[in-house]
């Protein structure tokens, strides 16, 4: 993890009771070689909350929350990481170095920070400059105020192609890290220039207040038809598109404590809406919110209220990318703003007082679709029953909760006229299609539609790291398909090379994202299918390795087979040929295996 060595995280996990720590929060009843509670994260009635004082982890089967103690903090007490680790030292009397800047722990990433922090001051100096004079009135002309102008960091990139480089250059930062940051392309021909040129640029910030990207915007008078009006960084090490929100640094206390978030589309929206006072609002920047990005916001509360541009509600694609929330549990209501308004415009026009009349009024995701659904389809045929009973069945398949389910069954039934087993019966034949968003397996069991003998081997590495020096040379990460598994073993593999112990707990701060702390905690928490002991060990663990070899074999094979087809198809004489070798080769070693 970013500037704290594993040592040091090693020893405060060694040093606190996740059970101490989980109990001082909530009340955990023992339950066998486990603690039990009912979950914090979700809501429930029986326990599925399960903490594991043999592994220091813990992990609920209802929700899919788990990880160790860090992550529970993180969880628990709305916490980023550093903040987590800081408490548990403090209640573990170790000492955390003061400035632990670990030139190679912190390596190109705080580099990258930092030459973004220098750019965005290079932008703003020249927003604030005499060149940028149309810039700034646009900008003033839109009904920003100066202080929101300046508290966001806003800049200008003006029209040179190497104002940047030349900027950083002087500062001696080096070219090719700054081709890294996105904000210098190369040329075809050796050399770079400057991405964003003659626009209006918007620094974005995680949620430790650090500029990971840039969006930038063209001014009306340059833009013509075939320019894009927004572009942005690209992908860094420092920023993944789609795993961070526009302005949630900002806004996250006012969420959780008014415990709901509003979310708007754009950049200037969310301004506009900060500007006039509602601090709980973030911005998607346009695109359907994802599964990581909604897992987030979930962090500091579990109600949303999704406000639409006038002209994108009611959009199919745009109505079902709010599943996601009902997938994650959370509440989510919607404002749809009248035709051609955005947030930003409606409150030009009618004011905040007005738009805070429409978060009040704001419907729930199940009316608000019914609603419009029976605009669409007038509800008097039989025919634009189903259809509308079809795309509400299609959200209500998702509710997790039973009781909740059969509620809204009960509400469509009366809303539509039909009979509730009527519905029942159709909810049956809803697919549980993999979300859309997610291609993954949901939130909760995140193993179950994992293969048994992945799951069994990652769960006999993670016990038993002796075991694993059997496996070196005999086994890749990649023979594994699941990729959370893979990148644990790699993990594994890269720790014993370095003569390290193997542990589940600190394994969790090392992969450092949630999802693979979540994972871990539930293959160890799970109850084993048998316990296995000794030389017994020694024989499943090699045909778990068979298994899964055989099993990746097969995935290749099928296809080759399919490639093989295609280019049969497009009559591919050559390529056919070599396919049909590889083919061939692949077939001979699975049977020699056998
Ligand atoms: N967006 C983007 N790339 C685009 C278009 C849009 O990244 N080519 C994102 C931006 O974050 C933008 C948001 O989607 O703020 C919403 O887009 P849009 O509604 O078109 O723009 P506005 O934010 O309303 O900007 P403006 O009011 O200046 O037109
Ligand atoms: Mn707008």
């Amino acid at each position: 993890m970013a500037g704290i060595p594993q040592e040091i995280l090693d020893e405060i996990l060694n040093r606190v009771d996740i059970v101490e720590v989980i109990s001082s929060f909530i009340p955990l009843r023992r339950a066998g070689r486990n603690f039990k509670a009912l979950c914090p994260f979700h809501h429930e009635k029986t326990s599925s909350f399960v903490v594991n004082p043999a592994k220091q982890i813990y992990h609920c089967f209802g929700c899919g929350a788990g990880g160790n103690v860090f992550n529970f903090m993180m969880r628990y007490e709305r916490m980023e990481f550093p903040e987590a680790v800081e408490q548990l030292a403090k209640k573990a009397g170790v000492a955390l170095p003061k400035h632990n800047k670990d030139p190679k722990a912190e390596g190109t990433n705080s580099l990258l920070y930092k030459i973004n922090e220098l750019s965005a001051i290079y932008y703003k100096d020249i927003l604030n400059s005499a060149e940028a004079s149309v810039a700034r009135n646009y900008l003033l002309g839109r009904g920003l105020k100066k202080e929101i102008i300046d508290d966001f960091k806003l800049g200008f990139a003006n029209v040179k192609w190497d104002g940047l480089i030349n900027f950083l250059r002087a500062k001696g930062i080096n070219l090719s890290l700054l081709e890294k940051s996105g904000l210098i392309i190369s040329k075809q021909g050796g050399g770079y220039y400057d991405r964003f040129r003659s626009r209006i640029i918007f620094p974005i910030s995680d949620l430790r207040n650090r500029i990971i990207a840039f969006g930038a915007r063209i001014l009306p008078s340059e833009q013509d038809k075939d320019m894009a009006k927004y572009i942005n960084s690209p992908e860094t090490p420092v920023y993944v598109k789609g795993k961070n929100l526009f302005g949630l640094n900002l806004a996250k206390d006012e969420i959780g404590k008014l415990d709901y978030a509003v979310i708007v589309e754009g950049y200037l929206d969310f301004l506009m809406v900060y500007q006039e006072g509602v601090h709980n609002a973030i911005a998607s920047q346009g695109t359907a919110l994802t599964y990581e990005q909604v897992r987030l916001l979930k962090r500091y509360t579990r109600n949303a209220v999704v406000v639409f541009d006038g002209d994108s509600a009611g959009e199919a694609a745009t109505l079902r990318s709010l599943d996601i929330f009902i997938e994650e549990e959370m509440e989510v209501k919607v404002v749809d703003l009248p035709d051609g308004f955005d947030p930003d415009t409606f409150i030009r026009k009618y004011g905040i007082k007005e738009f805070k009349e429409r978060l009040n009024n704001a419907k729930t995701l199940f009316d608000y679709k019914l609603g419009l659904l029976k605009s669409r389809f007038s509800a008097r045929t039989t025919e634009a029953k189903v259809k509308i009973a079809n795309e509400m069945l299609g959200t209500i398949g998702k509710i997790k909760n039973a009781v909740l389910k059969s509620e809204y069954i009960k509400n469509l039934a009366e809303e539509l006229a039909l009979k509730e087993e009527a519905l029942l019966a159709e909810l049956k034949k809803v697919k549980p299609e993999a979300s859309s968003f997610e291609p993954k397996s949901p939130a909760s069991n995140k193993s179950a539609a994992m293969n048994p003998a992945e799951k069994l081997l990652l769960r006999l590495m993670l016990e038993e790291s002796e075991l694993i020096q059997h496996l070196k040379g005999n086994l890749e990460p990649a023979d594994f398909q699941d990729e959370r598994a893979a990148k644990i073993v790699s993990v594994i593999f890269d720790l014993l090379a370095r003569g390290k112990a193997v542990e589940p707990k600190s394994l969790i701060s090392y992969l450092s994202d949630d999802d693979t702390g979540e994972f871990i905690g539930e293959i160890m928490v799970s109850e084993p299918q048998h316990q296995v002991e000794g030389q017994k060990r020694q024989e499943i663990l090699e045909d778990c390795v068979k298994r899964i070899k055989s099993h990746r074999l097969r995935l290749k094979r099928e296809q080759l087979f399919e490639e093989i087809k295609l280019a049969q198809n497009s009559k591919d004489e050559e390529r056919l040929q070599r396919l049909t070798q590889d083919f061939h080769q692949l077939t001979q070693r699975g049977a020699l295996k056998k």
